[in-house]
């Protein structure tokens, strides 16, 4: 085994133009991505990435929720491949960057390998998830969820977005529902970069984070029940108004979470009301709730607290709160050798770097229960991220491919570096 060259590097100007060619597919008129996964345009993204990795050399599978494989031959080939990559869904009004930066770097990783010649021992997977998001489909990272053994595939085809569309037609749709189980695909090591989608990195000057944790995440789906009636002839003492009970509910999302901050966030993100109209007073709406932590215990407090809160409320105003916690995903952490392997590369390539909690999910995050698994952050601008406004610069998103491929090349092994 030789060790690669400590200044190979990738094509910086190749991963730019890649982000930027696939960020057409679904463009905003702000200057954001809308490419809601299993829709026409994350057919066109998976096309158009399914004939790059083809043109890298990787033969490309797909399995039976869709998610993309695309292999790079080592000279072992009875050896599981490091999986590298992320995902190519966004949000409704989502950037150019989330997901996008870790499948396309991955992507790269791959091309400089072949430009500079070189043969790794074990084979490398670049992989694009299906729904790591989670905006048409819940739970977000479902593909991996069910990849570690948390659903079925059954379960996980079966899903419904808002219009009744299952996970399975959505597939068949755009043609991606692959022949492979899904688990079949098996990797020695899994390395996710992606952006940070917070200020840390920015604030502290520095390029890379090494991911050691990620949040836990919940997610509940919650409807309140009260009484719709004239807006006009209705005394205020007699109204039991959902939508008023509901904005008091807010407000104690937010307490609730603060109370167990400083490392605790809860977010009311959705909110349907039934049959709204100016004049009625409001009777039935359905909500959705996101809460997260790096700790077990506080998650276990979050959850107490917004039941507790939408007992209290209900019963004062007299609706019914129906809390269902729809998915509990436990606080991630990172394998520490590979995480060091990580921070390795960031030093030998004279990165500033800081060791850093994800805030947000990640496939990795599920991955790391059944592989080690680590991950690579890069800044974002002010922090910003599931918004159009999400901006990275090239440097940066260059330095994080570099630490991709180095930590990559560290994991699979260098047979020959096309030098020797
Ligand atoms: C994934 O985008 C998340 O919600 O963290
Ligand atoms: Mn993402
Ligand atoms: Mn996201």
């Amino acid at each position: 085994m030789t060790k690669a060259r400590s200044n190979l590097q990738i094509d910086s100007a190749r991963l730019w133009k890649d982000i930027h060619d696939t960020a057409q597919f679904g463009a905003t008129a702000k200057g954001g991505v809308r490419r809601l996964t299993l829709g026409a345009e994350d057919r066109q993204v998976r096309d158009w990435f399914r004939a790059a990795c083809e043109a890298a050399g990787c033969a490309v599978r797909v399995d039976a929720l869709g998610t993309m494989f695309a292999i790079r031959p080592g000279r072992d080939m009875s050896k599981p491949p490091i999986g590298i990559g992320s995902h190519l869904d966004t949000q409704p009004t989502g950037g150019k960057y989330d997901g996008v930066l870790g499948t396309l770097a991955a992507l790269e990783a791959v091309r400089a390998m072949n430009d500079a010649g070189i043969e790794t021992e074990l084979p490398v997977c670049v992989c694009n998830w299906t729904n790591e998001e989670g905006s048409r489909f819940a739970p977000a990272m479902m593909a991996s969820a069910a990849y570690a053994g948390d659903y079925t595939t059954d379960d996980i085809l079966s899903r419904r977005d808002a219009e009744g569309v299952t996970v399975a037609e959505a597939l068949d749709e755009i043609g991606y529902r692959g022949p492979d189980a899904v688990g079949a695909q098996r990797f020695s090591a899994f390395v996710e970069l992606h952006i940070e989608q917070g200020p840390i990195l920015e604030a502290e000057g520095k390029t890379i984070g090494v991911v050691d944790r990620g949040q836990g995440i919940m997610w509940y789906d919650g409807t309140v029940a009260g009484f719709a009636s004239h807006a006009g002839t209705t005394p205020m003492p007699l109204r039991r108004d959902a939508l008023a009970a509901f904005a008091e509910f807010v407000l104690a999302v937010e307490k609730v979470a603060r109370d167990n901050g400083p490392n605790a966030v809860g977010t009311v993100g959705e909110v349907t009301i039934a049959n709204a109209s100016r004049n009625v007073v409001p009777g039935d709406l359905a909500f959705t709730i996101d809460m997260r932590s790096a700790q077990a215990g506080t998650l276990d407090a979050l959850h107490a607290g917004v039941t507790a809160a939408a007992a209290e409320i209900g019963a004062r105003r007299k609706v019914a709160i129906d809390l269902k916690r729809i998915w509990r995903k436990e606080p991630t952490v990172f394998n520490p050798a590979l995480v060091d392997t990580v921070e390795r590369a960031a030093k030998d390539l004279g990165y500033a770097h800081r060791r850093i909690t994800s805030g947000a999910g990640h496939d990795a995050c599920n991955l790391a229960a059944v592989m080690p698994a680590a991950m690579i952050f890069v800044p974002c601008k002010d922090g910003i991220s599931h918004n159009e406004l999400e901006d990275a610069t090239q440097a940066d998103c260059t330095a994080g491919a570099n630490v991709l491929l180095h930590t990559v090349l560290a994991l699979a092994g260098v047979v020959s570096d096309g030098k020797a």
